[in-house]
C-alpha cells in the first residue's frame, strides 16, 4: 500500500490535466476490473458486476496546482491557483512543470507579510529572457509542488495526499474484491478542486442507487488546532457533515455498522468547511443517497500533507466489508 500510495503521488495531474495520472491508474486496475471507461471529461470509471444495487464508489485523481498567466520581459512567471492554494505554502517551495521544467517560488518586497497573495508572487525557472522562458513553459501551463514522498513510523508524508490515498485505498478495494453484494462503480475523478466537475458528470451518468466518495480530511490534534473531533492514527472518519453535503444517514449507518462488524475503530466527522464530490453525486439526478469515507489528513493543501498508513489500511478494510460482508 506505502508503494502504491508513493507512487501515485509521484505523478503529475493537476485539475484538467490528469492525462498521466489516468493512464498509471488504469495501469493498475486493469486485471481487476470487468470493464473500464473514460467519459467525455475524462473520468475513469470501472466497474465489478455484482447482484445488488449500483454503488459508486469515488476518489478523484487531480491535484491542485498554480497556472501560468503572463511572462515578464525578465523571464519571470506570474500565475494564479488551480484549487485552494496559499501564498503562505508556496514561499521556500520549489514547483515542477511537464516536461521536467521546474523552477522557485518568489515574492515582491512587501511591508507585512500579512499582506501577501499570489498577485505578489512570481515563479522563477531560472530563465533570462520572456523568450527564453517560453521555450520552457508556455501561458495556462499547469505546475504543481515539487514531488516528495516519506514514511515516518506509521505515518505517510507527501504532496498530494488529496486524493491520491482516496485513489490508493479504491485501487485496493478492487483488487482484493471477491464476490461483491453490489454492483459497483468506481470511479477516479476528474477536476474535483475546481468545483467537482468530474463527479457531476460521472454521477449522471452511472446513475447509482448510493454513492460513497473517498477523499481525505481535516483534524483538531495539532496544537491549536481548530477545534474538531478528528485525530490522526485513530481509524477512519465516516463523515456526517462538511459544507457540500449532509450524508444520508443510511450510507453512514452502512459504513458504521460495517466498521463495528470488522472491529475497527472509526470517528465521526463534522468538517466545517470544505466538500467532497459527494456534494455533487448526491444532487445528481433526483438525488443520490450518499456518504463519504475519509482519510484523517494534517496539513491538507500542503506538500507536507500527512495520515497515517494504519487508518489508511482499515478503510480499504471497512469498504470490502461493507460491499462484500454479511449484513
Ligand atoms: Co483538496
Ligand atoms: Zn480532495
Amino acid at each position: 500500500m506505502k508503494e502504491l500510495i508513493k507512487e501515485l503521488t509521484q505523478v503529475y495531474g493537476p485539475s484538467g490535466n490528469e492525462e498521466e495520472i489516468r493512464n498509471k491508474i488504469i495501469e493498475e486496475i486493469k486485471p481487476y476490473a470487468d470493464y473500464i471507461t473514460v467519459d467525455n471529461l475524462g473520468n475513469v470509471i470501472a466497474t465489478k458486476s455484482g447482484p445488488g444495487a449500483k454503488l459508486m464508489l469515488a476518489a478523484h485523481m487531480d491535484e491542485i496546482g498554480v497556472i501560468v498567466t503572463n511572462v515578464d520581459e525578465k523571464g519571470f512567471l506570474r500565475f494564479s491557483n488551480i484549487g485552494g492554494v496559499s501564498p503562505f505554502t508556496l514561499i521556500g517551495q520549489r514547483v515542477t512543470f511537464p516536461k521536467g521544467v521546474s523552477g522557485v517560488f518568489g515574492m515582491e518586497k512587501i511591508e507585512q507579510i500579512k499582506d501577501l497573495n499570489l498577485s505578489k508572487m512570481f515563479i522563477d525557472i531560472g530563465a533570462a529572457s520572456k523568450e527564453e522562458a517560453l521555450e520552457k513553459v508556455n501561458i495556462g501551463d499547469m505546475g504543481v509542488y515539487n514531488r516528495q514522498c516519506t514514511i515516518l513510523g506509521d505515518n505517510i508524508i507527501s504532496n498530494s495526499l488529496d486524493d491520491r490515498v482516496g485513489c490508493a485505498i479504491l485501487i485496493k478495494v478492487l483488487k482484493e474484491l471477491k464476490a461483491p453484494n453490489y454492483n459497483i462503480f468506481m470511479v477516479f475523478t476528474v477536476q474535483e478542486e475546481v468545483g467537482l466537475r468530474g463527479a457531476k458528470t460521472s454521477a449522471y451518468e452511472v446513475e447509482p442507487d448510493l454513492a460513497i466518495a473517498v477523499d481525505v480530511t481535516a483534524t483538531g490534534d495539532t496544537p491549536k488546532a481548530h477545534k474538531m473531533a478528528v485525530e490522526l492514527g485513530k481509524g477512519p472518519a465516516i463523515k456526517v457533515k462538511d459544507s457540500s453535503i449532509l450524508c444520508h444517514p443510511k450510507v453512514k449507518e452502512a459504513l458504521i455498522s460495517a466498521a463495528k462488524r470488522k472491529g475497527l475503530p472509526y470517528q465521526l466527522e463534522v468538517l466545517e468547511r470544505g466538500g467532497t464530490d459527494a456534494g455533487a453525486i448526491h444532487l445528481s439526478r433526483s438525488g443520490v443517497p450518499t456518504g463519504v469515507l475519509s482519510v484523517p489528513t494534517r496539513y491538507i493543501h500542503t506538500p507536507v500533507e500527512m495520515a497515517n498508513l494504519k487508518d489508511i489500511d482499515m478503510c480499504v478494510k471497512l469498504l470490502i466489508e461493507l460491499i462484500q460482508g454479511r449484513q
